[in-house]
């Protein structure tokens, strides 16, 4: 007989929160967590101040109602099983008004501000190190694709964390598209630049635009996902919309939003965080509770939402599918 077994994280599907409860909940971070933060002062996705805490959340659901994205019809995509959680999912009303995306704010009300970024047309590049360049309408690539849901979970280097149920296809299936040559070690995912609707792109000491990559064995491992939607539906401005990476078992950072381009390399590239403060972010930056960062313990994480603590799982509890991509990495900082 078939048993299939259960592993530590996982729960069954029913005890995941059904959407009718996660769209009515409202609730906010610990102030104790925000403090913590806020207390901050250099550069970095771990200093943002948060925003007003208790500022006025009206035209949020606004934001958050895509029902024009000339991809709805295609929502909910079919989930995938294999992903499951051991909590419940974050309600949308907190993840999609508690957001980290620099080109609009260096805290985290930037929901407002991202409204301002034009999702259509768009256009995703994929170059490099390729069989042959191209540039491909968004919509066109997401119809191409396998689309399906997965419940994640996100674990941002500031030591906060949810569960979300994203929409999207693995990333795998994009790098089979691009055709990458034998030669190709690395893919670069680049944000779009566009100072006049980002103010923040405007902040000439940060290195926009913003730049995140990751080897080709770990593009194509069947935890990377290209995200189009989340909750069901496609994403609100504020997530990355309307293409961005999650890489569950690294910190969010690497996570980059509304991507423009692929260049595949054979040189690892400089990433965003990194090239602002190389000794707080690196180009890995897998989770590990075991390895603080500079500023924190990550030890422990706090959930968005309900502002519960929990004790943070190596590779944020993915290892069985991703710690033997670096299991002959000696002498790489694999978890900063
Ligand atoms: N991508 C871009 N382009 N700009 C950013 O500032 N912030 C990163 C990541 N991707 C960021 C980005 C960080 S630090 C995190 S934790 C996640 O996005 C946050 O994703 P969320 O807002 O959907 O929670």
């Amino acid at each position: 007989m078939f048993v299939k077994r259960r592993r530590g994280w996982e729960i069954p599907e029913r005890e995941a929160t059904p959407e009718s409860i996660y769209l009515s909940r409202r609730s906010l971070m610990g102030l104790a967590g925000a403090g913590a933060i806020a207390t901050v002062a250099a550069p970095s996705p771990a200093n943002a101040l948060i925003g007003s805490l208790f500022g006025s959340s009206e035209g949020l659901e606004q934001t958050l109602d895509t029902s024009a994205d000339p991809t709805f019809d295609l929502y909910p995509f079919k989930r995938n099983d294999t992903y499951t959680l051991s909590r419940p999912l974050t309600a949308e009303a907190d993840a999609g008004s508690y957001n980290n995306f620099y080109e609009f704010g260096s805290h985290k009300e930037i929901w407002q501000a991202a409204q301002a970024l034009p999702t259509r047309p768009w256009t995703i590049t994929l170059d490099g190190m390729v069989e042959e360049e191209k540039t491909v309408d968004i919509d066109t690539l997401i119809r191409a694709m396998p689309l399906e849901e997965r419940l994640y979970r996100h674990r941002c280097v500031e030591a906060w964390s949810m569960t979300v149920p994203w929409s999207g296809f693995a990333m795998k299936a994009l790098v089979d598209y691009a055709r990458p040559l034998g030669s190709a070690k690395y893919v670069t995912m680049q944000t779009f630049m566009d100072p006049k609707v980002a103010s923040g792109q405007n902040q000439s000491w940060y290195p926009w635009p913003y730049v995140e990559g990751l080897t080709i064995e770990e593009a194509t491992n069947d935890l990377a996902f290209l995200v189009t939607g989340v909750y069901g539906k496609p994403a609100a401005k504020q997530y990355g919309a309307p293409l961005r990476l999650a890489a569950p078992w690294k910190y969010g950072f690497k996570s980059a939003k509304s991507l423009v381009k692929f260049t595949f390399t054979d040189k690892r590239p400089e990433t965003f965080w990194e090239g602002i403060a190389p000794n707080e972010y690196g180009f890995w930056a897998n989770v590990n509770p075991e390895v603080p960062h500079r500023r924190w313990s990550q030890a422990q994480e706090r959930v968005l939402g309900t502002g519960e603590t929990i004790p943070t799982r190596m590779f944020n509890g993915y290892g069985e599918y991703v710690a033997g991509l670096y299991a002959s990495m000696s002498g790489e900082k694999l978890y900063m």
